[in-house]
């Protein structure tokens, strides 16, 4: 949830926790965030956005060594939280910076890796965790937007359509030399390129979560993320 707070956000927010501290965050936020989508493009927009007509988003090549991540709360600001939701927030964190991702996409993983983590709290406290979720999800989704758009703008470069394979294939060459270089042999690639396509945000997502701990700048965090895998089947193992 890094830089919330470049939108003024976080001391209003830690404002109206002081003032009322039975607030009902998670409805708060909600309404709030009804407010903010009336009068926008609906769900899928931060998509479409990224690039001209005819053109579509790409990774830079070092999209990943830009990469920061520092749990729940805005940067420099750790909020401490007991159930193990840092992980979630991690990735929460690098999604925005993964090119091709939507801000729905990122929020979604984001609730989906909560639920799992709340299902066996480190805390032992599964409705406390679940309530924490819930107000986290509810902020993110209010605020994150337009931050999710700018992380976008750094992360990708916008290419004509028919050169966009190319792109992503020598975008993961290099990620690949760099992080696991027994992945480099052409069929290997070849298949993860032709399995991905059209969704290789949800591939370099799963990506930074399997290989992050190498190359993430975490700020007071442990280099943690949770996998949560993207068909289905949630496994205790992954955690
Ligand atoms: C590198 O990729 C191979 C599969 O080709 C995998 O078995 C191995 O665990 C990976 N290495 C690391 C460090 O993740």
């Amino acid at each position: 949830m890094a830089r919330l707070c470049a939108l003024g956000a976080w001391l209003w927010f830690r404002g109206a926790v002081a003032q009322q501290p039975d607030l009902d965050l998670g409805t708060l936020f909600e309404g709030l965030g009804a407010m903010q989508n009336t009068g926008k493009g609906g769900k899928g927009a931060a998509r479409a956005d990224a690039c001209p007509a005819g053109q579509s988003p790409v990774p830079k090549l070092d999209q990943h060594s830009r990469m920061m991540a520092n749990g729940c709360g805005p940067q420099g600001l750790v909020i401490k939280e007991p159930h193990g939701l840092f992980r979630c927030c991690n990735g929460h964190d690098v999604c925005f910076s993964v090119c091709g991702t939507s801000h729905d996409f990122c929020e979604d993983q984001f609730s989906k890796c909560m639920q799992e983590v709340c299902q066996s709290p480190l805390s032992g406290e599964h409705q406390e965790c679940q309530k924490q979720a819930h107000s986290f999800s509810s902020m993110t989704k209010v605020f994150g937007s337009g931050f999710h758009k700018a992380s976008q703008q750094d992360s990708c470069h916008c290419v004509p359509e028919d050169e966009a394979g190319k792109k992503h294939r020598e975008y993961l060459e290099t990620f690949y030399r760099l992080y696991n270089e027994s992945m480099l042999d052409t069929d290997t690639l070849e298949l993860q390129l032709s399995k991905w396509k059209g969704k290789e945000a949800e591939l370099y997502f799963d990506l930074v979560k399997k290989y992050g701990h190498l190359f993430v700048q975490f700020d007071d965090v442990p280099k943690e993320f949770v996998h949560v895998p993207q068909v289905a089947v949630h496994s205790r193992s992954d955690l």
